[in-house]
């Protein structure tokens, strides 16, 4: 009989019920929290409380939830959802990563500290200030420079040189590697920081690109490149497994044999 009636029930019916029979598994998240409107008052960490069981399992899920049902002010960027937009970059427990691609810790006696990206200055809530990033990005000229094809065709490339720009490319300027370089804390106006310069690896070696003297000439002065100390924060933080700092390692090594 109670199968009979079971079968009845949408998928996410099934869902509810299966959880309303689960015991709550509460988990506590504290976030950093700002507004430019009020200014007198100091940015504060901000408790709210979840049942895990009721929501899904990344981060970025649970600040939607409580966004969604306790807290309409909360701001933070998200677009994507999977790990390709960037915009939900965020100091999470302790790390730099991406809030859609970040689990959340099961232990729901353990709480979980959300902050903005260290070392920036904050917009509203978890909503850094990029401007500078992306200005340090433009200085690059992150294109390609190069005649125009005789054949008015594609600029070719063989299958070995496109090779060279994997483990490049997938970057998608996120911050979350420059923003963990003690470097870029300290120096971040001049030094361009870990981001910025693997990007500038990736055009300095792509094989169809006809600038490469004028990008290694930008490099060369004493801050833009060489305030890495090769810390490898960058590597170990980048949520998509990237590694900035043997990039960076490469450059110095292209302009020392120079
Ligand atoms: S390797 Fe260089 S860029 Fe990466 S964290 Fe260290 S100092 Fe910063
Ligand atoms: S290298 Fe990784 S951490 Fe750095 S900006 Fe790109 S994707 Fe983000
Ligand atoms: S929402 Fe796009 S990377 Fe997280």
């Amino acid at each position: 009989m109670l199968s009979t009636q079971l079968k009845n029930f949408s998928k996410t019916q099934l869902r509810t019920l299966a959880s309303a029979a689960k015991s709550p598994r509460v988990k506590t998240f504290k976030i950093y929290r700002w507004s430019p409107d009020t200014p007198e008052q100091k940015p504060y960490m901000k408790e709210y409380k979840i049942d895990l069981n009721e929501c899904g399992p990344m981060v970025l899920d649970a600040i939607l939830k409580i966004k969604n049902e306790q807290d309409a002010t909360l701001t933070f960027r998200r677009s994507c959802r999977e790990g390709i937009c960037g915009s939900c970059a965020m100091n999470i427990g302790g790390r730099n990563t991406l809030a859609c691609l970040c689990k959340i810790d099961q232990d729901h006696t353990k709480e979980t500290k959300i902050y903005p990206l260290p070392h920036m200055y904050v917009v509203r809530d978890l909503v850094p200030d990029l401007t500078h990033f992306y200005k340090q990005y433009k200085s690059i000229e992150p294109y390609l420079q190069a005649p125009a094809p005789k054949d008015g065709k594609e600029n070719y490339q063989s299958v070995e040189d496109r090779k060279k720009l994997d483990g490049l490319y997938e970057c998608i300027l996120c911050a979350c590697c420059s923003t963990s370089c003690p470097s870029y804390w300290w120096n971040q106006q001049q030094y361009l920081g870990p981001a910025v310069l693997m990007q500038a690896y990736r055009w300095l070696i792509d094989s169809r690109d006809h600038a490469s003297k004028k990008r290694k000439e930008m490099l060369q002065n004493s801050m833009s490149l060489y305030r890495c100390h090769t810390i490898m924060n960058c590597a170990r933080t980048c949520p998509k497994g990237l590694n900035p700092g043997k990039a960076i390692a490469e450059i110095k090594k292209q302009l020392a044999f120079d």
